[in-house]
């Protein structure tokens, strides 16, 4: 007999464990601007919405190919040219793949979700950097499996630190996460800490990803492969459209599957898992070849803009009293510290900036530094002027609370 009761539908216990800051801190800001205050998105490392343009050529592919009647669906490891298209690029980058050990994906986040799947589950362990996007911890939720944290060095320029994650591999580790250039802090890792990184996989045999989907976006020029130091180490190298190639709707990725007969089977759970969800944006397969084969000037102007908002960041921010910032070589991020005193939290402190100067930027705990430590990220695309008034809001709201709770 049915039960009729008034009592909501439970939710699933690993819901609770899937924690995504950089999204759930947009209610926050909804209410501000509700309020009548205007709200600067510092969150999420969209270039789109700051003014940059996806490049026509790409356009173009995707329109020619819807209007080619490309709209079916496509087969679930992606179409034949975009294949071939991160293969060469693979190559071009010191890690040579067959097209079939590439799997185009709905973004650098499926990619990672379908590998992260295919490798680990319940009593399985992935060592993932702090600070971390906090795509790995989510994923690494909702599959069963624990994160365990490696340190990463803000007085080294944040780079990982190879002792650590040597002293935390243990016989439940399955997998080794690396994102270089890193969000949320900018870093560009350093040739050594990157041969250390892919040596230890290789030794210890443990998957790699390398999440290097800000691989073009080094200030200094594109960071080759982590995959092509060491052949034979187990990498499974993640990218898109989204950010390089100023597409991040498109929701179009891929992944390079390092050659190595150790990945074989891995290879062959990651596909048998594409089946299962048919296959990624179709028409933006098309674009992949289209961006990948084509004209890249635009990244050229795009990394000296970046280069320029990180400078002005660097400056400004390491004027504000209370506040230290290591100056970021890649991407659009940095990841400031604000010295917090006892008992206050760097959401609390987020939360009252928001609150008080419409500036929304994200608590470093949510990429699990620890929250009295006062770190938080700031996306910084904005245009350089936006910026300046930017830190002026931070500047002179930092002053006001640091007396306020130093007193
Ligand atoms: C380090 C890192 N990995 C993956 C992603 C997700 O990228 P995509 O849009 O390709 O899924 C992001 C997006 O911000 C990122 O910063």
């Amino acid at each position: 007999m049915a039960v009729r009761t008034a009592s909501a539908i439970p939710v699933a216990a690993r819901v609770g464990g899937f924690v995504y800051a950089i999204r759930n801190i947009v209610a926050e800001a909804r209410k501000v601007e509700a309020s009548g205050r205007r709200v600067r998105y510092l969150n999420i490392g969209d270039p789109i919405t700051f003014g940059f343009k996806t490049p026509p050529h790409m356009i173009e592919a995707v329109e020619r190919a819807m209007r080619a009647g490309e709209n079916g669906y496509a087969p679930s490891v992606g179409i034949a040219a975009a294949r071939e298209a991160v293969a060469a690029e693979s190559a071009g980058r010191g890690m040579p793949v067959s097209p079939d050990r590439v799997v185009i994906t709905s973004g650098t986040s499926e990619g990672i979700e379908l590998a992260l799947t295919a490798v680990a589950g319940p009593g399985d362990d992935v060592l993932i950097p702090v600070p971390t996007y906090p795509l790995y911890t989510a994923v690494l939720a909702k599959i069963g499996a624990r994160a365990v944290f490696y340190r990463t060095d803000p007085s080294r320029g944040w780079l990982p630190d190879v002792e650590h994650i040597q002293s935390l591999v243990s016989p439940a580790t399955r997998a080794l996460v690396v994102i270089d250039p890193n969000n949320p802090t900018g870093a560009s890792y350093a040739a050594e800490v990157r041969q250390a990184l892919v040596d230890l996989a290789d030794e210890h045999n443990l998957l790699l990803l390398a999440d290097e989907v800000y691989a073009d976006l080094a200030f200094d020029g594109p960071v080759p492969a982590l995959a092509a130091l060491n052949p034979d180490a187990p990498v499974i190298s993640f990218s898109s459209l989204s950010k390089a190639y100023l597409a991040p709707g498109w929701r179009a990725g891929w992944m390079a599957v390092g050659g190595t007969g150790r990945l074989d089977d891995v290879l062959g759970g990651i596909k048998k898992l594409a089946d299962g969800r048919l296959c990624s944006t179709g028409p933006m397969e098309h674009a992949i070849v289209a961006a990948l084969t084509g004209d890249r000037s635009h990244q050229t102007s795009f990394r000296h803009a970046l280069a320029e908002r990180a400078d002005i960041t660097h400056a400004r921010l390491n004027t504000i009293p209370g506040i230290s910032s290591v100056r970021p070589t890649a991407a659009f991020y940095a990841m400031p510290k604000v010295d917090l005193p006892p008992g206050v939290t760097d959401e609390a402190y987020v939360l009252a900036l928001l609150r008080e100067t419409g500036v929304l930027c994200v608590y470093g705990s949510g990429f699990g530094t620890s929250p009295a430590d006062g770190f938080f990220r700031v996306v910084f695309l904005a245009p350089p002027r936006e910026l300046s008034e930017i830190y002026d809001l931070i500047a002179g709201f930092t002053g006001d609370f640091l007396s306020r709770r130093n007193h």
